[in-house]
């Protein structure tokens, strides 16, 4: 390995001289494969031709529809809408096997025009949950010609977090699924951050540093995206060798496939902050240290942040460009938040301005072409600090429209509208939905269904797109379909005929007792309005206290109703994998207002002295109602502890790397941090954690209660805090494995559960479910 000479000495030379000496030293340290990416055009646009899209569109719907697939054409026509924002054309050629022609202007128009087809005229449904794929034979035909074209340039998907929360364990296949699934939601830009670890490591190793430097830096694969941001390091690291070659791999594989459907993907960029090896190896550098993130110390957070004149921010920004894009060619448009969640170190407009403008150098000194696309969350996170001019200052610093502004939570606190529009910066609106990748039935259908179509009346708004942009996904599939139908939609939908038409595409059945199940969840967990934020608060996800939050933004009745319906759906929906689901979640979602009840029960019990009632409610919940919700989430995949934890130890190379991936896994849900910084926030209804995880800790909660009601003692949270601290840890740390495949019948354990649970049980008689 190349290790940098007298770099100290370097630090005072112009960054064209740095740059010309690095580069070499770069190059001989290059282990990997070569890029394959051909050179790509200077400007913004679908970077590949319409004939590679057309072979991977059809290649696409090959995977999706097997031999069926040949009935349906495929083309791509760029002059269908040149320039201008996706169009795709539906139509019935005369007689001959082909029953549908599509053609779009990319790829991912003629993928999302596949989708219209497959959607509206097939009644089939492609979701993260399920694939409803039961064709009509032969297929139907368009009887008049279906144009259309999008109201905005782009559709955006994919939240930083989402790349910790969601998908660190994914191989490829997992990931091919995934950019089929964007491909036909009409996604048109998406970030593509595998790998860039590799090349930082590259980089870093060229300047100077050593590998004890960069492992100290790098976290853990399932906290990445903090790192990325500043924000912490070191923890639940280092990443291994082999990691940094799967994730390359990975990389390749995924930029290629995305630019082959006509995808622009999004690089990340160089956000100013370093790990402290550069101040020892470059020790006259001029950087400021930024206070703790969350709630973790300074051993693990408070990054470095290079002063925006210091010459190395640039040396070391366009570096790491330059490598990135020889690695995997660039669509110019890189991504890069450097305050994410953070004070900076001074709210001096002029300060916020100059890291605003080293940045973007930093973009344009490798790719004269450079979009920035920033993610404005810090805007309403931190509104006390980001006043106006602040705000101006970050934005303005960079030309117009050479930004491009994700408002990453538009559904609930838009910032565009306090912002002139970014001030003349184009946006993206984005609906963000999910945090942390909990589970809960969730949605603010009314805030997106009409969000988008209001930002972009708003006096010169400068909204070019809308996004899906979930910490974690895998989760509330009806509101990602929805709003991927909102990006090729130029008014809002009539959401109650929408979701009976969704209901029925789903299950691929109408159904009248599925549609009432489903116009009761519409109008009550997914219709939040006001301030809504998904966190899921459930007594059931959170630690044990005598003062949790059992509110609800909706009429708890309006889903146990759903409930009942759906299960009397069974006899007709019960061999459609989308409704067994279905029943599972909507179950675990009544199950989970029922332990909201117990808990009501137990803490007035407890403050009423009567440990007999106390006793009744405690029991029932340890020993039956989440037993039984464990077996429930038990029989889906989608809700087995035992399958990410083995997502997990699949991409280990040995023992130790399968030990390190499964406590990267199993920390994130439970603690977040080593002595539970952040507790519970990324909170999963899996099976095994419900009994493990949740039950050990309600089961300390109860016999505490308990004990305190007959030594007449009163409770201390601190005592319990410290005492369920150890419970936590030691499911972090168990070493027992969970089963990764489904077992038993969801629609058999559902109704054993309503038959016990569900409030109106009992008087439903021949209305319940059989
Ligand atoms: C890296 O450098 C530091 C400081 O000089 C030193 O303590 C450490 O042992 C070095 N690590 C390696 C792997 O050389
Ligand atoms: C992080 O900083 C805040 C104030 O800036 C402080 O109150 C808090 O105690 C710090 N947290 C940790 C874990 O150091
Ligand atoms: C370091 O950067 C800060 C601004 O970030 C500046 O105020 C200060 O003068 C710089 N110090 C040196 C020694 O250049
Ligand atoms: C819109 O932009 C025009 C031209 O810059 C300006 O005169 C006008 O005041 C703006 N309107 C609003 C509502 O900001
Ligand atoms: C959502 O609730 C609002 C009132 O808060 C109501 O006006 C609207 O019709 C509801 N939407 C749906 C889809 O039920
Ligand atoms: C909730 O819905 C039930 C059943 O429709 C109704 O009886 C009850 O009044 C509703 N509660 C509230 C608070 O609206």
């Amino acid at each position: 390995m190349a290790v940098w000479p007298r770099a100290a000495a370097m630090a005072a030379l112009p960054v064209s001289v740095l740059l010309s000496v690095l580069m070499p030293v770069l190059v001989s340290v290059s282990v990997l494969p070569v890029s394959v990416l051909a050179a790509l055009p200077a400007e913004l646009r679908v970077p590949a031709g319409d004939a590679r899209q057309e072979a991977a569109v059809r290649a696409l719907s090959r995977r999706l529809l097997g031999s069926r697939a040949a009935a349906v054409s495929l083309f791509v026509d760029s002059a269908l809408s040149p320039g201008g924002p996706d169009t795709y054309r539906l139509r019935s050629p005369p007689g001959g096997a082909v029953s549908v022609s599509v053609t779009g202007s990319s790829g991912v128009a003629a993928a999302a025009g596949l989708y219209r087809y497959l959607r509206d005229s097939c009644g089939c449904h492609v979701s993260w949950s399920a694939l409803q794929l039961n064709l009509p034979d032969p297929l139907p035909r368009i009887r008049t010609e279906i144009r259309v074209t999008t109201p905005n340039r782009f559709r955006f998907y994919q939240n930083v977090c989402a790349h910790s929360y969601s998908f660190p364990w994914w191989g490829w296949e997992r990931w091919e699924r995934e950019i089929d699934w964007m491909a036909l939601s009409g996604i048109n830009v998406a970030p593509a951050f595998a790998g860039q670890e590799a090349i930082w490591q590259r980089v870093y190793r060229a300047m100077g540093l050593n590998q004890s430097d960069i492992d100290a830096h790098f976290t853990g694969p399932a906290f990445l995206a903090w790192n990325r941001m500043g924000n912490l390091h070191g923890w639940a690291g280092p990443l291994p060798r082999a990691w940094h070659l799967q994730q390359l791999y990975l990389q390749y594989r995924i930029v290629e496939r995305m630019r082959s459907l006509g995808m622009l993907t999004v690089l990340p960029a160089f956000t100013g902050h370093v790990p402290p090896g550069i101040l020892r190896v470059f020790p006259r550098i001029n950087a400021t240290r930024l206070g703790n993130w969350s709630h973790f110390d300074c051993t693990l957070s408070c990054s470095y942040l290079l002063s925006p004149e210091e010459p190395m921010f640039q040396v070391i920004g366009t570096l790491f460009l330059k490598e990135l894009i020889k690695e995997f060619g660039t669509d110019h448009i890189y991504s890069a938040d450097t305050f994410n969640e953070m004070s900076p170190p001074s709210s001096d407009p002029a300060y916020l301005a100059g890291i605003s403008s080293a940045v973007f150098r930093a973009m344009t000194g490798a790719d004269p072409d450079a979009r920035w696309l920033m993610q404005g969350w810090l805007f309403q996170h931190q509104p006390t600090f980001w006043q106006p001019p602040q705000v101006q200052a970050v934005l303005r610093a960079v030309p117009l429209g050479r930004m491009i502004v994700l408002d990453l939570f538009a559904e609930s606190k838009p910032v565009y509208e306090w912002t002139e529009s970014f001030y003349g910066q184009p946006f993206i609106w984005c609906m963000l939905h999910n945090f942390g990748g909990n589970h809960g039935l969730f949605g603010a259908v009314e805030a997106i269904n009409h969000g988008p179509f209001v930002a972009r009346r708003f006096p010169n708004s400068t909204m070019v797109g809308t996004g899906l942009v979930p910490e974690g996904i895998e989760q509330n599939d009806v509101v990602y379909e929805l709003m991927n139908e909102l990006g090729w939609s130029h008014e809002p939908l009539d959401l109650p005929l929408w979701v009976s038409r969704y209901a029925q595409r789903r299950y691929g059945a109408p159904n009248a007792a599925a549609s009432a199940a489903w116009q009761l969840l519409l109008r009550s967990v997914y219709n939040c309005t006001g301030a809504c934020v998904n966190h899921n608060r459930s007594p059931l996800v959170r630690r044990p206290s005598l003062h949790m939050d059992t509110q609800l933004w909706y009429n708890a009745s309006d889903v146990y109703e759903a409930w009942r319906l759906l299960l009397s759906a069974g006899p007709a929906l019960g061999s459609s994998p989308a409704f067994r689901y279905d029943v599972a979640d909507v179950t675990r979602q009544a199950l989970q207002q029922l332990v909201g009840d117990f808990y009501q029960r137990i803490r007035d019990s407890f403050q009423r002295r009567a440990l007999p009632e106390l006793l009744a409610a405690g029991g029932v919940l340890l020993y039956d109602l989440l037993p039984e919700l464990d077996a429930l989430l038990g029989s889906q995949r989608l809700f087995l502890l035992g399958r990410v934890l083995q997502d997990a130890r699949s991409r280990a190379t040995s023992e130790r790397e399968a030990q390190q991936y499964e406590l990267n896994a199993r920390n994130q849900v439970t603690l977040w941090g080593p002595s539970g910084n952040i507790l519970d926030y990324a909170n999963k209804q899996l099976s095994g954690l419900v009994l493990d995880y949740y039950g050990v800790r309600w089961s300390l909660f109860v016999s505490l209660l308990v004990e305190c009601l007959n030594t007449g003692s009163p409770f201390h949270q601190e005592q319990f805090n410290q005492a369920v601290f150890q419970v936590e840890r030691g499911f972090v740390y168990n070493e027992k494995r969970y089963p990764a495949t489904p077992v038993g019948d969801t629609l058999e354990i559902a109704r054993k559960i309503f038959l016990k649970y569900h409030p109106g049980a009992a008087q439903h008689g021949r209305d319940g479910p059989p």
